[in-house]
């Protein structure tokens, strides 16, 4: 049996247990209040969040607009009016119990506007929030503003230092812990930095341990580390627990609460899981954030890999080394190494006859299927995220000005889809890389679906 100490989060002596916010619709107000029901830290994700129509249905069409500004601004009401939605189930549920948060990534088109919309509007409710996904660090001015508490996810100690200097510094009070995310353990975006090689983890003690000594350092020795990222039983982390290095600690578990009574993924996707073997989660950069991300090889992921595999190199111009030529369409043609034409001849007569631009002089091959669907994704676009690389669309200037990028995929569209029964094998599936653990653990023998209850009770002993 471990030795688990409570922690103060968001005001409050809790479980050090918190669920980690899983958009889109992979956490809300049920699976949230729940946690908070047992004493921890349940995490409602903002990421368009469910709201209902008249019928007690989720609303699944965010605009019917054309314009993307229009639909853009239609996308940020709906997440507004869906964050406070969920506040309230998770209330009802929780009682006075736990704690509620909320998770916002900080890379999404107006978070500020979500996350001030939603705190606004469902005052009382919410009693933190966790931002990651690039550096939040308007997040403590915000959360400041309205009396709640705030909790950067970071994946290094300089990541921390930054926002600290930046602006936290003028925010401490608030300040309610940071959250390591373990870059290369932790499922959706991961933080790996230009100076890590994603091939090459590291241990994750020393990095928590130079994170705790430039908080201590900082003056916020009494701040809680939330550790995520390859979390699954808390016996595996007993050198964590009671010791000065590492300080107040609690754990956010992101995959394994995927499979209770109260999560909201669809039996399709959690059957996934249960299935899934060591090694069958990639870590790649496939998203159209540009930061790096783990989900399941699915056929989705594979053709994204396949068609990476294809790329090939060109020129506009002929010269020594690029003297082959490919004809893009009618009108314009460019030049490949004749080493490349047999590459590019095989995905042709394989079917992959649409021959696309990346922003990098390189060409990729699609199905006309693929180049329709993607045509289609790029004209539905609700203009969900700051900068992206797969539309072009900028939250600043509607255009980031650069080249489409036929590499990446709509993340929005996917994630809507698979948070709301999508099929298993057409969309994207975050999840960390413990996630094989469902096909290994006793709990999960013979399909059983753990409640949350018996999850928490199941990680209070360490098992
Ligand atoms: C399906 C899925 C979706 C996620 N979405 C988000 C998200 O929207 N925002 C966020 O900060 N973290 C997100 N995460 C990360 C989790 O909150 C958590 O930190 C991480 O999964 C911990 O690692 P673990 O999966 O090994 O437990 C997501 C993780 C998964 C598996
Ligand atoms: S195309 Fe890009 S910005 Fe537009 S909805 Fe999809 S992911 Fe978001």
């Amino acid at each position: 049996m471990i030795k688990l100490k409570n922690v103060v989060i968001s005001g409050k002596e809790v479980l050090p247990i918190i669920e980690g916010g899983k958009g889109i619709n992979g956490t809300d107000g049920r699976s949230s209040g729940h946690f908070a029901k047992e004493g921890c830290v349940g995490t409602i994700s903002l990421v368009s969040a469910d709201f209902y129509d008249e019928n007690g249905k989720p609303v699944m069409e965010r605009s019917v607009r054309i314009k993307r500004q229009e639909r853009h601004e239609d996308l940020i009401a709906g997440a507004i009016k869906g964050g406070i939605a969920q506040a309230q189930i998770a209330h009802e549920i929780a009682g006075n119990n736990g704690r509620i948060h909320v998770n916002e990534l900080w890379e999404l088109a107006d978070s500020e506007k979500v996350i001030s919309g939603v705190l606004e509007g469902a005052k009382g409710l919410i009693h933190g929030v966790t931002c990651g996904a690039g550096l939040p660090y308007k997040l403590g001015e915000i959360a400041s503003s309205h009396g709640v508490y705030y909790y950067p996810i970071v994946s290094s100690a300089r990541a921390f230092q930054i926002l600290w200097k930046r602006s936290y510094a003028n925010y401490s009070e608030f300040l309610g812990g940071v959250v390591y995310e373990d870059p290369w353990l932790a499922g959706g975006h991961n933080g790996l930095s230009n100076a890590e090689n994603p091939e090459e983890p590291q241990n994750p003690y020393n990095r928590i341990k130079e994170l705790r000594a430039t908080l201590n350092k900082l003056g916020l020795q009494e701040k809680p580390i939330i550790i995520a990222g390859g979390v699954w039983c808390l016996s595996e982390w007993e050198d964590y627990l009671d010791n000065p290095e590492i300080g107040a600690v609690a754990f956010q578990f992101g995959t394994r609460p995927m499979i209770t009574k109260e999560s909201p993924i669809s039996q399709a996707w959690q059957n996934v899981m249960r299935h899934t073997k060591p090694g069958d989660v990639i870590l790649q950069r496939f998203s159209p954030t540009g930061f790096y991300s783990s989900a399941i090889k699915n056929k989705f992921l594979s053709r994204l890999m396949e068609r990476k595999d294809g790329e090939i190199a060109y020129s506009l111009e002929a010269n020594e080394e690029f003297d082959t030529p490919l004809a893009l369409s009618n009108v314009k043609t460019v030049y490949i190494k004749a080493a490349d034409f047999a590459k590019a001849d095989n995905q042709m007569k394989a079917g992959y006859t649409v021959i696309q631009e990346t922003p990098d002089s390189t060409v990729v091959f699609l199905t006309p299927a693929e180049w329709a669907e993607m045509k289609d994704d790029r004209a539905k676009c609700l203009g969900c995220l700051s900068q992206c690389q797969f539309s072009a669309w900028s939250g600043a200037k509607g255009t980031t000005g650069k080249m489409c990028d036929p590499r990446t995929y709509c993340i929005h569209k996917t994630l809507f889809d698979i948070g709301h029964n999508g099929n298993t094998d057409a969309n994207l599936l975050f999840a960390g890389h413990q996630v094989y653990r469902f096909a290994q653990d006793p709990m999960y023998a013979n399909g059983h679906i753990p409640t949350t209850h018996e999850l928490i009770e199941a990680i209070k002993e360490g098992r």
